[in-house]
């Protein structure tokens, strides 16, 4: 049984490495294919290039779908999100703590419940489909239940996906903390489904308020006995969360020490946020190789401050792009390319097309480990892609026939484009949403 072929023809766009930070591409980084043919074996790609160049190769009763003034892309990732917050998007708030209090609390509680647990579910990869995410490092619920929902909908969706039990155990409301449970639950989890299949288990303290230390150190101990684990938490996003921090913690030197004296700092560690880091702190975040999660949609509407992606790439910080569901404002790659290029405005740091496509598909891969299966459209990568319709709206193709270069069309989707312009999203080899 030869796995089944599938040919699509279409604009083929993917980056075999960081494009660089100037107005044109590094040249090697961008592999671009006007009139390319896409190759699929099953649920992986065999073949990328040029339609004129493979097509001869194609067995003579090929059914070729024609795509042709469509754009592919590999499939978006995002790197930070709570799908247990689907609900409680653009709830008027001030900022962090009055938010997290007032309604994200109050609705994750609900998630005690597996039979809602299962609805949102599916009605968040409903919805990251439909924006065109097929991989994304997921906060689930304190409850266990949450966590078990959710990877059964991503098994039905064959979607490679990361998520994690929230642990918290102080400072929070009764029904939402765990205690010593919290670590016996999420080892249960871990044996039930870390590797299973394409999916994978990030270690979820919530962040250091609502963990004790020794929370933080059984969190730490789990990613000691098995270095293949994720861990996700939040750091450095308000204000306020730095100095109840360090209220929290007088020994620790910094908000990062607390976490580091955990053990949570490693290669595949993803904090959220990150705003209000030193240069000395970046420092010891890139000698970690860990990640931050830049959530600008999220940054903007809490009003938690400009993030300093300069600052990064000076220190060797690594960091990826991320919507933070409920607090961002959108659940579209698109939009969080938005948001990042208008705070990078803002701070006289101008983000290209080609750094935020890049980012959003093999550099968040690659922060995640996970370059050597998703984030790019080459041979032996996991089918996971995205169809684009650059004429989704009629302003989308005015605008588009505008444009004379593929930067132009690139920077034009990136600030307009929205879930209409996703006409397809493929994981594994098989088309999981279709727009119309
Ligand atoms: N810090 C701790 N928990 C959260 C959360 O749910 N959302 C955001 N944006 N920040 C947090
Ligand atoms: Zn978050």
């Amino acid at each position: 049984n030869s796995p089944i072929d599938t040919f699509i023809r279409a604009e083929l766009v993917s980056f075999a490495c960081d494009p660089g930070d100037n107005d044109l591409p590094q040249p090697g980084s961008l592999e671009h294919y006007g009139d390319g043919l896409l190759w699929l074996k099953g649920s992986h790609v065999h073949a990328v290039g040029h339609y004129g160049d493979l097509s001869y190769q194609l067995p003579s009763d090929a059914h070729v779908i024609d795509y042709r003034g469509k754009l592919i892309m590999p499939g978006f990732i995002d790197t930070h999100v709570h799908y247990v917050q689907l609900d409680i998007m653009a709830s008027y708030g001030r900022q962090l703590l009055d938010w997290l209090n007032d309604y994200t609390f109050p609705e994750e509680c609900r998630f005690a419940n597996y039979a809602h647990a299962e609805a949102l579910s599916n009605a968040f990869l409903d919805e990251m489909l439909r924006s065109g995410t097929t991989t994304a490092q997921v906060f689930g619920s304190s409850h266990p239940g949450s966590v078990d929902a959710f990877f059964t909908a991503c098994q039905k969706r064959q979607l490679r996906m990361l998520v994690g039990k929230v642990l918290m155990d102080r400072n929070a409301p009764d029904p939402l903390m765990d205690g010593i449970s919290g670590i016996a639950d999420s080892e249960r989890l871990i044996e039930d489904w870390h590797g299973n299949g394409r999916l994978g288990y990030s270690v979820t303290p919530r962040f250091a308020p609502t963990s004790t230390k020794m929370q933080m150190d059984a969190a730490g101990a789990l990613l000691r006995n098995d270095p293949s684990l994720w861990l996700q938490t939040h750091l450095a996003e308000n204000s306020g969360e730095l100095d109840w921090v360090a209220e929290l913690f007088p020994g620790s030197r910094d908000y990062l020490a607390v976490y580091e004296e955990a053990g949570l700092v490693g290669p595949r560690s993803t904090f959220a946020h990150g705003i209000h880091l030193d240069n000395a702190m970046r420092k010891r975040l890139a000698d970690r190789g860990a990640n931050i999660a830049f959530c600008p949609s999220s940054n903007l509407f809490l009003g938690s401050g400009l993030f300093d992606r300069e600052a990064a790439k000076e220190t060797g910080m690594a960091f990826t792009y991320a919507s933070d569901i409920g607090a961002g404002t959108d659940l579209s790659g698109f939009g969080t390319l938005k948001a990042a290029y208008q705070v990078g405005q803002l701070g006289g740091q101008p983000l290209t097309a080609w750094q935020g496509f890049y980012g959003l598909t093999h550099g968040n891969a690659k922060a995640l480990s996970l370059d050597s299966y998703i984030g790019q459209l080459a041979p032996s990568y996991e089918a996971d892609f995205v169809v684009i319709d650059p004429n989704a709206t009629p302003l989308l193709t005015r605008r588009i026939e505008h444009c004379t270069t593929l930067g132009e069309r690139l920077f034009a989707l990136m600030m307009l484009a929205d879930d209409r312009a996703v006409y397809e999203t493929w994981s594994n080899g098989q088309c999981q949403h279709q727009r119309d």
